[in-house]
């Protein structure tokens, strides 16, 4: 059976990318599947939080998935520390992973930097995480972004490590699914650099609860480069802000960016960006002020939390007891 899982880390600023990236896949699948989708704040103290800023962020993105049509009823929607499943299965997890492989991961170079010394165990073991918390379902399909990709082969080399380790088939290879024109959406002030939560420009990234004054003006600023827009996705060649923003037209506009072009070839920028913007109002919009309105009603929102980590809870505790008789647990 197809099990859908994915997360979200719970650390401020949610953008266009985690919107077009991850989120607005996240409401496609629930028409065909039963998903899993997790506030990942374990894995945001693998980094600094202030705590009342991360309480506050975990009920954000919770706002953010049903204001995004994300429903809490079909759907498992939960905080990551309100199933303790996925911090123990990531401790055999972290027995199984060798350390050559996480020596691999590009994300921690990047986040890491020079200061390889100062990072915290828990940013080297994140990938270990990761891992368990889909395995922990035995989920099978993974929806995330391009940045992503790079951590869900860890996931299947711990899920066949163990399964040979053990000579068992018990964990399934999962499947990543990046989906749709924009699975990785770029920095508005520079084309090379990822979109970020943690980029210090807030003219970088369209935030979710940006208004639309805030969304035209970031749009007008975005860097460019001075020629008129191709009618062919091979003219976008060596442009990569101009690729970058008729990606995120054609994912806001639910076509693809040939389709896109067919539309918006030979337009000059000053006549592109107001176009690009007032999509962007029309899709973000609705969605910010839903974000607002629930936010006000933390009730709700924990209410939501609650009750997902029970129902997390009772799917994966099967799985964990298969696991901790397969490792040689006694149960007591
Ligand atoms: P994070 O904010 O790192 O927890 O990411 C949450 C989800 O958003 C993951 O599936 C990421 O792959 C996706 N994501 C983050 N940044 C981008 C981006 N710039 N473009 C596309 N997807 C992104
Ligand atoms: N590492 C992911 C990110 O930063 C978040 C994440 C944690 C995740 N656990 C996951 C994504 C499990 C998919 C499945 O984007």
């Amino acid at each position: 059976m197809e099990q859908i899982f994915s997360g979200i880390q719970p650390t401020g600023n949610l953008h266009l990318g985690n919107y077009l990236g991850a989120i607005r896949n996240f409401v496609a699948l629930q028409d065909s599947y039963e998903c899993i989708y997790c506030i990942v704040d374990l894995h945001a103290i693998t980094q600094w939080q202030e705590p009342d800023e991360l309480r506050r962020n975990t009920r954000e993105v919770t706002a953010a998935f049903i204001a995004s049509g994300i429903d809490p009823a079909k759907n498992v929607i939960f905080h990551q520390s309100g199933n303790p499943n996925h911090a123990e299965l990531a401790w055999i997890f972290n027995c199984v992973a060798r350390l050559g492989w996480l020596n691999r991961m590009t994300q921690f170079k990047d986040k890491v930097g020079k200061n390889r010394e100062a990072a915290s165990v828990g940013l080297y073991a994140y990938p270990n995480l990761m891992a368990a918390d889909i395995l922990a379902y035995k989920a099978t399909h993974v929806p995330v972004g391009e940045d992503q990709k790079q951590h869900l082969e860890l996931c299947r080399d711990i899920a066949q490590k163990f399964n040979n380790d053990f000579k068992i088939d018990l964990f399934p290879l999962i499947e990543p699914l990046i989906l749709g024109p924009a699975t990785r959406v770029m920095s508005l002030r520079d084309g090379a650099a990822k979109m970020s939560k943690s980029d210090p420009s807030d003219n970088s990234r369209i935030n979710l609860t940006d208004d639309s004054d805030a969304i035209a003006k970031k749009f007008r600023r975005a860097r460019t480069d001075p020629d008129a827009l191709p009618s062919e996705p091979g003219g976008l060649e060596g442009r990569p802000e101009a690729a970058n923003l008729v990606g995120i037209y054609a994912a806001l506009s639910g076509c693809t960016v040939p389709d896109a072009l067919r539309d918006i070839g030979g337009m000059q920028f000053s006549q592109f960006k107001p176009r690009l913007a007032e999509i962007a109002v029309a899709v973000l919009g609705p969605i910010g002020a839903e974000m607002q309105r629930l936010m006000a009603d933390t009730a709700y929102i924990d209410t939501v939390l609650r009750d997902g980590a029970a129902r997390a809870r009772a799917l994966s505790e099967p799985v964990l007891a298969q696991v901790f008789d397969v490792v040689g647990f006694v149960r007591s």
